[in-house]
């Protein structure tokens, strides 16, 4: 029998090269492995075979069987068909294509796009900062000593006594003042970290930054670029007031409202029936932050502004809670394909 087993593999193998198209190959195939083909009919032999010799057999004929099905197998991707029943399948042409899946922006990344792509458009320059900063640029260079009640208005994270994860972007005015010579109009988007959670409030959201600095630039100016700024996000019909305010590193301050987007000042529950919005603070850069970074307070002046944008990004989307933007729900984010 060890000699029909050889015999018949010699038969495959030469059969096999001598193949060259699916149809033959299926003929080999049925030949060989089929109900009525060559080596189930070996299988039925073997029962003849005596109780030593079976299990050796057995094996050998399995062997074979492996061989057979492999070669054919890889022939059949040769010749362009795993089986020829799969041969007649065939392909509509014309149905359309298999749509591919994109991304989108983050609503957050949207909306910082678009605000820095105002600025720019007013001459303004993108600068950076780090978000650990020492205490010294976060606030004591801002004009906010150590034992300041305003230290308290900001819950800051402390990594160690004079490290803090930067509390708002008003650090990187101080850098850049260090690094450059004015006149400068540069803005700074980036993250900011407070210790706070709530519907609207998270440990970690972002600003962006305003600087101006050149001779004779005045409250005017900031009013002027605040009005083209917020009727460019918000539409040109966008009333906007000043209301003053304090910060430690601006004189005057003040906070920036819109006319509620919702409501359009007629006084809703999201203005809390002011009929107006809080967007930014603001206010002209104090003699002691240009002393810091030493400006001749005499000869420059300059505004500055900081905004948070997750508060603008909830106003334009009308988004009442802002852990949604971090929750990175897709159902949520599908909402918001790239303007
Ligand atoms: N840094 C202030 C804040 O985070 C905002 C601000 C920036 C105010 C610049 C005035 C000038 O609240």
């Amino acid at each position: 029998m060890i000699e029909i087993i050889t015999k018949l593999r010699q038969d495959f193998d030469s059969l096999l090269e001598s193949a060259s198209d699916p149809k033959q190959l299926e003929q080999i195939r049925i030949d060989f492995l089929g109900k009525k083909g060559k080596l189930p009919a070996l299988m039925k032999e073997l029962r003849n075979a005596s109780p030593e010799e079976k299990p050796q057999l057995g094996k050998d004929i399995n062997l074979l069987k492996q061989h057979v099905e492999n070669k054919i197998n890889s022939k059949g991707a040769c010749l362009g068909t795993k089986s020829s029943k799969k041969s007649d399948e065939t392909f509509d042409t014309t149905l359309p294509g298999r749509k591919e899946l994109t991304g989108t922006l983050h609503p957050i990344t949207q909306v910082m796009e678009e605000i820095t792509s105002i600025f720019f458009g007013l001459g303004f320059q993108v600068e950076e900062g780090p978000e650990i900063e020492t205490d010294y640029y976060n606030f004591e260079a801002l004009n906010i000593p150590k034992d300041h009640p305003a230290r308290d208005m900001q819950d800051t994270f402390y990594i160690e006594d004079e490290t803090v994860l930067r509390t708002h972007t008003s650090p990187v005015q101080i850098h850049t003042m260090e690094n450059r010579e004015p006149p400068l109009r540069i803005i700074a988007p980036g993250k900011v970290y407070r210790c706070d959670s709530d519907v609207s409030h998270t440990p970690m959201f972002h600003q962006i930054e305003g600087l101006m600095v050149d001779e004779g630039v005045s409250f005017s100016h900031l009013k002027g670029i605040m009005n083209i700024f917020l009727q460019e996000v918000f539409g040109k019909d966008t009333k906007i007031r000043f209301r003053p305010s304090f910060f430690p590193f601006t004189c005057p301050s003040a906070e920036v409202d819109i006319q509620c987007v919702m409501c359009s000042g007629k006084g809703c529950r999201v203005c809390s029936q002011t009929g107006w919005l809080e967007i930014l603070g603001a206010g002209m850069v104090d003699p002691a932050v240009f002393k810091a970074v030493g400006y001749d307070s005499e000869k420059w002046t300059g505004f500055a502004f900081g905004l948070g944008i997750e508060r603008i990004a909830m106003l334009k989307f009308g988004i009442n809670d802002i852990r949604l933007f971090f929750e990175n729900d897709l159902r949520f984010l599908k909402q918001f394909p790239n303007l």
